[in-house]
């Protein structure tokens, strides 16, 4: 029987309650005290709340992000997929992240190979200048959207020049992006999963055509070489190029966007902490860390447990059952951290769980740290007196946490 504090913390943690999505923080911290692990019956899925018990799962290959590769549905006891989503399951098939080893080995490799540090610095330059350029125009306005008019135009322009996409197909990648990651809320309706098989549908055409071009005129971007990485004689199929290109625009801005938005609307509520960005005596890069931890963009990631004898925190966890680690409330554990709930810029510690770990650590992680260095230098120097003017509100979803805006004054 789960104790009264359990029952009390699960019931306090309602993932349809705005309250709790405006600011999971209170309720997430009454469910890591209550337990390492608590069965949370809505999603029927074990909660992960403790930083090391999160940081243990991230690398225990028990467990996996697939199951597919070893069970059928059947034998998992999982119904089979939705065919209205086919679309979706196509986008997803030969995804990093829907993948395991062997295939999730050979294929990160080969991505590895295109993806590499220098090709990342390169783009150092590129990303000064549309940080300069988007703060230019903002500046001709009384307010500004932190998020509309700078994050989000300045990281796709990234994403985009990285995988050598056109600047003028934006708008098209931003509406099939938004829509696609409606698919991994824990409370989507039919109509949003609808939306999202639709927008995979349309992705996947767009960016066969483009694979298309590459090889008759190859550029220097992501996508020509990964139409030519090759491993020991291997190329990626035209299916795996198309999933993995997905896969990087979605991954690729989202996250950083709303690591811009929720970061600076935490410095912006923490006046001090944003002068010491502002006059220099913490670098943006540092303040950065922190920016991740303290508001993490991504709250929640999952794990199916392929093999017998896990155990977490002291709790059994049976073959073919769903584990959530919480990685909002493992970045505010105060086990790990000294008064986790204060935002203080020059903590300098990059061992909170933002980018995951293990097999699937972010591969764009490098990139999306300098990103965020380059946006918050750009921003503290040209607006060194920014101030919000409207109390800003979060999406009313728990898994990607962002604001709808962030409407500021210079
Ligand atoms: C602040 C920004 C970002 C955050 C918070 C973030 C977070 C994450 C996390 C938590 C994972 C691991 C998921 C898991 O273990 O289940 C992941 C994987 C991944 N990320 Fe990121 N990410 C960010 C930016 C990026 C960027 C800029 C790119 C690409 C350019 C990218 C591409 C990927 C890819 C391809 C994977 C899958 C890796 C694999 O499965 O081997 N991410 N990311």
């Amino acid at each position: 029987m789960p104790s009264q504090t359990v029952i009390d913390a699960v019931s306090g943690f309602d993932l349809t309650d705005p309250a709790v999505l405006q600011d999971p923080y209170p309720a997430l911290a009454a469910l890591r005290e209550a337990a390492p692990v608590i069965w949370y019956e809505p999603s029927h899925q074990w909660l992960v709340t403790r930083h090391r018990d999160v940081h243990a799962a991230l690398r225990d290959r028990r467990m996996g992000r697939s199951y597919e590769h070893r069970y059928t549905h059947a034998e998992f006891g999982r119904p089979e997929p939705d065919p209205r989503w086919d679309a979706f399951r196509r986008h997803e098939r030969w995804n990093l992240l829907s993948l395991e080893p062997p295939d999730h080995t050979r294929i990160r490799s080969l991505i590895s190979r295109a993806f590499t540090p220098v090709s990342i610095t390169s783009l150092r330059p590129s990303m000064e200048a549309t940080a300069a350029r988007l703060l230019a125009s903002a500046r001709e306005r009384d307010t500004f959207d932190l998020l509309a008019d700078y994050a989000q135009p300045y990281s796709v322009a990234v994403i985009c020049e990285l995988l050598g996409i056109p600047a003028s197909e934006q708008h098209r990648l931003l509406k099939w992006s938004h829509d696609i990651v409606k698919m991994y809320e824990l409370t989507g309706s039919d109509a949003q999963r609808a939306g999202a098989s639709q927008a995979a549908e349309e992705f996947m055409e767009f960016v066969r055509s483009h694979i298309t071009r590459c090889r008759s005129q190859p550029d220097d971007g992501l996508v020509s070489r990964l139409v030519t990485a090759h491993d020991d004689g291997h190329q990626l199929t035209d299916d795996e190029i198309v999933c993995t290109v997905i896969v990087l625009l979605n991954a690729g801005h989202e996250a950083t966007v709303n690591t811009m938005g929720n970061g600076v609307n935490a410095l912006l509520s923490h006046p001090d902490e944003w002068r010491r960005v502002v006059n220099g005596s913490v670098r943006a890069a540092t303040a950065v860390e922190e920016l991740l931890r303290f508001d993490a963009p991504l709250q929640l990631f999952e794990r199916w447990v392929l093999d017998e004898g896990v155990v977490i925190g002291g709790q059994a966890i049976p073959v073919g059952a769903e584990i959530a680690m919480l990685f909002g409330s493992a970045n505010r554990d105060p086990r790990k951290w000294e008064r986790p709930d204060e935002f203080r810029v020059d903590r300098g510690d990059a061992s909170h769980i933002v980018f995951g770990g293990g097999i699937h650590f972010c591969i764009g992680a490098p990139l999306a740290r300098m990103e965020l260095d380059v946006a918050l230098t750009a921003l503290v120097s040209t607006f060194p007196n920014l101030h919000v003017v409207a109390k800003p509100q979060f999406h009313d979803a728990f898994v990607i946490r962002g604001l709808t805006a962030l409407e500021v004054r210079a």
